[in-house]
């Protein structure tokens, strides 16, 4: 018999103001899977996201976290639980050193109680997560402060900053916007790695469908904050509202 899904989503509505955020979405999802959740601007993503991780507060609706709820639950308790999150809008500490950023998150009670004392110096770690999301060996850009990384390397400090939790469930809010196509070719190995090795279950809210489509296994369709389609990347896009949901937006249909 099958335990619980690892992550299961039921009936969440979110409104702001006259505004359905996220309205009614369900779906659940075992350990090791991968999902993406895709949808036009404004269609909820980061909301549902939100939700999950204790950002923002359903108005009704339940999450469970291998069959315990968590509704509701602060963001540092979601992270202790193992969800870890990258944002869509990235804020390191600018003026801290690159590496420096990091140390913060490997100090946190979570990555403590896991790797203890055993973990070393969290400085040497440090470097070797930025490492494993692409900075390149021996480079001397891990001591130059946050504030200036070029936007790619931003993002990929993000997800260090995410993976350096230890999570069981990656949440990584359009990690691929504003990068080039040989930024992005270069992340897709190392997801693999964090989802297929690893075992962690990732979600990615992604507007890069054809890049998205190479990692994740399932996906689902949001559109006016409401789920649209689920099933295999081929599915839903075969799904006439998907079709027109994405009509005249930035996003490449046929991918
Ligand atoms: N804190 C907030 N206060 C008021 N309205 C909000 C808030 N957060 C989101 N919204 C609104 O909720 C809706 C869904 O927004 P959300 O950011 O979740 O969409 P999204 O799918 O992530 O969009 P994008 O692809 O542009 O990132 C939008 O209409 C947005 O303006
Ligand atoms: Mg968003």
């Amino acid at each position: 018999m099958r335990t619980d899904p690892i992550l299961r989503v039921c009936n969440l509505s979110k409104r702001f103001g006259g505004v359905n955020a996220v309205y009614d979405v369900s779906f659940y999802l075992y350990e090791g899977e991968t999902l993406g959740i895709i949808g036009p601007n404004g269609s909820g993503k980061s909301t549902l996201i939100n939700l999950i991780t204790g950002f923002v507060k359903p108005d009704s609706g339940k999450v469970y976290f291998r069959g315990r709820d968590i509704t509701g639950i602060t963001p540092d308790k979601a992270v202790s639980l193992g969800i870890a999150r990258s944002f869509q809008l990235v804020r390191p500490f600018y003026n801290m050193a690159v590496y420096k950023n990091l140390v913060i998150p490997l100090y946190s009670p979570r990555v403590r109680k896991l790797k203890g004392g055993k973990y070393g110096d969290r400085d040497e770690v440090a470097i070797h997560l930025l490492e494993e999301v692409g900075f390149e060996r021996d480079s001397q850009v891990p001591f130059k402060t946050a504030g200036t990384l070029p936007h790619g390397y931003m993002k990929r400090l993000e997800l260090a900053r995410c993976l350096s939790l230890q999570p069981e469930v990656v949440i990584l809010d359009e990690l691929f916007s504003g990068m080039s196509m040989s930024e992005i070719a270069s992340m897709l190995p190392l997801l693999e790695k964090i989802n297929r090795e690893e075992g962690r279950t990732l979600i990615m809210v992604e507007h890069r469908l054809r890049e998205l489509f190479r990692v994740v296994g399932k996906v689902i369709v949001l559109n006016f904050g409401m789920k649209i389609a689920e099933g295999t990347p081929a599915e839903v896009m075969e799904v006439e509202e998907v079709r027109k949901a994405y009509l005249g937006s930035e996003v490449e249909a046929g991918a």
